[in-house]
Formats: C-alpha cells, sequence, structure tokens
C-alpha cells in the first residue's frame, strides 16, 4: 500500500460472521492496522460492569475514557486509558453488556469520535456493525460479511468446544439471535450492510477464501 496516503477499509457483519479473523489477517497482509470497534463498546461495558446501579455514571465516564492503538513493532493492540485490552472483555456476558451500552446515543456519539480520531493517524481495517454506514462513510472500500444464525452458532460452539468449554448449542443459538435482534434494530446506527458495500456471505467459505475475495476486491 501507497505510504502517502492512508487508506480505510470497513468491515462490518453481525457476530460470528468471521469478520474479526478475516480483519486481522487482512490488516496483517496490507501491512495496515486493526481496529476492532466492538472492543471498544466492550471496554466500555467492562468499565460498566463494576458500577452499581446501571447507566448512571456513563457519561461522566466516557469523558474520562481515551481509546488508542499501540504498536509494539509486530501488531497494533487496542488500549484503553493506557491499558491494552485483553481477553477480560471477551465473555459473552460483557459482549451483551456492550451490546444493550451501543444503543445508547452519546456512547456512540463519543466513541464514533475516538474512531475517527484513531483513524486521522492510522491507515485501518476497521470491523464493526457501524463503520460503513455511519463512521466512515468514505472509507476506500466497504464490505459486510455475513452468515447464517445457525452457522454462526456452530462456528461458535466449535471454537469453544476446542477452547475446551463446555458449550451448548442451542442455547448459542438463541443467544446470537437475541444479540442480533438488538443490534439491528436500535435506532441509531443499527447493522445494516452500507449502500457501496459489497456483501459477502460467508456460509460456504473458509477463512482463506473470504480473503482473497476482499484482496482481489480491493486491489481490482
Ligand atoms: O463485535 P463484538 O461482538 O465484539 O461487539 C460487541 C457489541 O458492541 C455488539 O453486540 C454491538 C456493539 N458494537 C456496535 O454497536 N458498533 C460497533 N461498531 C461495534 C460493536
Amino acid at each position: 500500500m501507497e505510504k502517502s496516503k492512508r487508506i480505510i477499509i470497513t468491515i462490518d457483519g453481525p457476530a460470528g460472521s468471521g469478520k474479526t479473523t478475516v480483519a486481522k489477517i487482512l490488516a496483517k497482509k496490507l501491512n495496515i492496522a486493526y481496529l476492532d470497534t466492538g472492543a471498544m463498546y466492550r471496554g466500555v461495558a467492562l468499565i460498566l460492569g463494576n458500577l452499581p446501579k446501571d447507566f448512571d455514571k456513563l457519561e461522566e465516564i466516557l469523558s474520562s475514557l481515551k481509546f488508542d492503538l499501540v504498536y509494539n513493532g509486530e501488531d497494533f493492540s487496542l488500549a484503553m486509558n493506557n491499558k491494552i485490552l485483553g481477553d477480560e472483555i471477551r465473555s459473552e456476558e460483557i459482549g451483551f453488556v456492550a451490546s444493550k451500552v451501543a444503543k445508547e446515543p452519546f456512547v456512540r456519539k463519543y466513541l464514533t469520535a475516538q474512531q475517527r480520531e484513531i483513524a486521522k493517524k492510522h491507515s485501518l481495517v476497521a470491523e464493526g456493525r457501524d463503520m460503513g454506514t455511519v463512521v466512515f462513510k468514505d472509507a476506500d472500500f466497504k464490505f459486510f460479511l455475513t452468515a447464517s444464525a445457525k452457522i454462526r452458532a456452530k462456528r461458535r460452539f466449535e471454537q469453544l468446544r476446542e477452547m475446551g468449554f463446555d458449550a451448548d448449542y442451542e442455547k448459542i443459538l438463541k443467544d446470537i439471535e437475541k444479540r442480533d435482534k438488538q443490534d439491528s434494530s436500535r435506532e441509531i446506527a443499527p447493522l445494516k450492510p452500507a449502500e457501496d458495500a459489497l456483501i459477502i456471505d460467508t456460509s460456504n467459505l473458509n477463512i482463506s477464501e473470504v480473503v482473497d475475495m476482499l484482496l482481489k476486491s480491493i486491489k481490482g
């Protein structure tokens, strides 16, 4: 990629569509940074989880939160107030609180501003729910990955089993459907493809096939 011009590639889609894995590989192949915006909502949810009462203090807390990308010479990691966000934000519970927090207009406004600040400093593969529709409407390339809820639940089920966890397919499927509904039906920045996004159904594709499709579309 050209050094002088910053590029923005957006990948949106529901949980389990493969967007995180694809976004990371794509960013590496293009030698640019990867921004996981779901992790920002999860970071806010993590802080909220420690508060006794729901959203009361959220506005005040948000104003003291600063997100940035930290480079270790090999990879970019997302930091919240200079602390790298790790596995502590990855639980299903935090994901669900994140999805609730993400309905709050002032949270979206604040995180959108932070995402745009980060993009001033880096070329990005930005992954989330509203990257192509709201945050980076002028992105150079936009993709929307999807797959049936059943396939996404199966992927999550196998992933958990591989990690040695007990997993219940029916529960995972219900959770995925619940979160899809919450993310797609909210008033602000609902989960949907941008009009100019390339929509890819990953149900019958493996990760490298998806990455190849994206690369082909980018390189023309
Ligand atoms: O991608 P994820 O599962 O880590 O995201 C967690 C939640 O955050 C997701 O359910 C919806 C919300 N989210 C959002 O509303 N907008 C984004 N750009 C990214 C995530």
